[in-house]
C-alpha cells in the first residue's frame, strides 16, 4: 500500500496541518439551543459547493499531506447524495494517502446509513448526544427525537462502527445524569468525550454564560466515583483523556474555556462555501471556492491558495467567561465551520 505524500502544509508556528473537517451542509434537522436559533436562513444551493467541487478540493488537501479528514455540517447526512461523495473519496483509503475517513453526526440519519458508511471505509465516529432523557432531549434539541438517535446508534455499532459520544456539558441540563450518563456509555464500549460550551454564534434568547459547565467541575465530580488515569491516547483532536481505572472506558475533555490546546493545533476547517477557517475562534478567512471555480481544469492555483492560507493561520483562539462577560465571541454558529 502507498502512504501518504510529504506533509505540506505547515503554518507560521511549525504545526503540521494534517487534519481537515469539512462541512458538506449548513443545514441541521435539530435545533440545538448552544448551536443555533430556532429560525435559522440557510444558504441558497447555489453558494454550496458540489460533491465534485467537495471532493476536488479535500483530494488536494490530501495530496498535500492531509491524512485525516472529518465530514461534518449541520448535519452531514442531511446533505443529499453525500453518500456518492463517501463513496468516492474512499479511493485515498485505499491508496493508503488518508489514514481515517470519519464524521460528526447528530445521529438521526444513521440508521439509514450506517452500513453503507462501513463499507465505505469510516471505522470510528463521532455522535453527539447531550442526555438520555426524552424530554431534556426534545429541548436541547427542539426538534430532534430521542429514540431516533438511540436506533442510529445501534445501527453504527452493528455496522462494526466504533463510536465516540460527544457531550456538551450544559449547567443545570445535564449536570444530574452525569454518572448515568457515564455507565450507560460504558455499557456498550462507547467512549465519551466532553465539551465546554463556546460563544458561537447568537442564539435568541439563550444566555451562554448560563450554559457554560466548567469542565474542571465535571472532572472532579467523576473523580469521586472512578479513579481517573491520565492516558496518552491521541486521536489527533483536542481532547485530552483519561481511563476510568474500574472499567477500562475512555472519557475525553475539550477545554477550549478553561485551558487552552491551541499549542499543538493540526486542523483547519472548510465551509460548505469551500470558506477555509484557519482557527475555529478567530475571524480570519479564506476565499477556495472562487479559485476553484476559476480554475476548473488545474489545481496549481488551488494549491498555492490553500498554503497561502496556511501561511496565516494564527495562534489560536480568544474565548474567555471570566469577570461575568463573555470575550472572544463569534458572529457565527458552530454549524456554519462544523465544529
Ligand atoms: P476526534 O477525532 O475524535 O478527536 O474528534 P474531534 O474532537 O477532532 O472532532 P469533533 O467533531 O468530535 O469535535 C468535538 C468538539 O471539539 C467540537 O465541539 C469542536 O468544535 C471542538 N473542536 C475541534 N477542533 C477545535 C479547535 O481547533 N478549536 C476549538 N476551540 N474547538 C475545537
Ligand atoms: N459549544 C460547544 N460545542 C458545540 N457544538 C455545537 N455548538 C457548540 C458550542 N457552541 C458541538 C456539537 C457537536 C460538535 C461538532 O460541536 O454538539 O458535538
Ligand atoms: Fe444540528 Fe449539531 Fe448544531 Fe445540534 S449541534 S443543531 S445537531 S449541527
Amino acid at each position: 500500500m502507498a502512504s501518504s505524500p510529504t506533509p505540506n502544509l505547515i503554518d507560521p508556528f511549525g504545526r503540521t496541518i494534517t487534519y481537515l473537517r469539512v462541512s458538506v451542509t449548513d443545514r441541521c434537522d435539530f435545533r440545538c439551543v448552544y448551536c443555533m436559533s430556532e429560525n435559522m436562513t440557510f444558504l441558497p444551493k447555489k453558494d454550496l459547493l458540489t460533491l465534485e467541487e467537495l471532493d476536488r478540493l479535500c483530494s488536494t488537501f490530501i495530496g498535500q499531506g492531509v491524512t485525516k479528514l472529518r465530514i461534518t455540517g449541520g448535519e452531514p447526512l442531511v446533505r443529499r447524495g453525500v453518500m456518492t461523495f463517501f463513496k468516492s473519496i474512499s479511493r485515498h483509503l485505499e491508496s493508503g494517502a488518508l489514514k481515517e475517513l470519519t464524521l460528526t453526526t447528530n445521529g438521526s440519519q444513521l440508521k439509514k446509513f450506517a452500513r453503507d458508511l462501513a463499507s465505505f471505509g469510516v471505522r470510528r465516529i463521532n455522535v453527539s448526544l447531550d442526555t438520555l432523557n426524552e424530554e431534556k432531549f426534545a429541548k436541547i434539541t427542539r426538534w430532534g427525537r430521542l429514540p431516533q438517535v438511540l436506533d442510529g446508534i445501534d445501527a453504527a455499532l452493528s455496522a462494526g462502527i466504533d463510536i465516540k459520544i460527544n457531550t456538551v456539558a450544559i449547567k443545570g441540563e445535564n449536570e444530574d445524569e452525569l454518572e448515568d450518563f457515564v455507565r450507560w456509555c460504558g455499557d456498550r464500549g462507547l467512549s465519551q468525550t466532553f465539551i465546554e460550551v463556546m460563544p458561537m454564534g447568537e442564539m435568541g434568547e439563550e444566555n451562554r454564560l448560563d450554559q457554560f459547565w466548567s469542565l474542571k467541575d465535571l472532572r472532579a465530580r467523576l473523580a469521586q466515583t472512578w479513579r481517573l488515569k491520565e492516558i496518552a491516547l491521541t486521536t489527533g483532536g483536542p481532547a485530552n483523556y483519561v481511563e476510568l481505572a474500574e472499567t477500562g472506558q475512555k472519557i475525553g475533555f475539550i477545554t477550549p474555556l478553561s485551558h487552552n490546546f491551541c499549542e499543538s493545533c493540526n486542523r483547519v476547517r472548510v465551509t460548505c462555501t469551500g470558506h477555509l477557517f484557519q482557527c475555529l475562534g478567530q475571524e480570519i478567512e479564506t476565499d477556495l471556492r472562487q479559485v476553484l471555480r476559476d480554475n476548473p481544469d488545474d489545481d496549481t492555483a488551488l494549491i498555492s491558495a490553500i498554503k497561502a492560507a496556511i501561511d496565516k493561520k494564527p495562534r489560536g483562539h480568544d474565548f474567555d467567561y471570566s469577570r461575568q462577560k463573555i470575550a472572544g465571541e463569534m458572529s457565527r454558529h458552530m454549524s456554519h465551520t462544523g465544529g
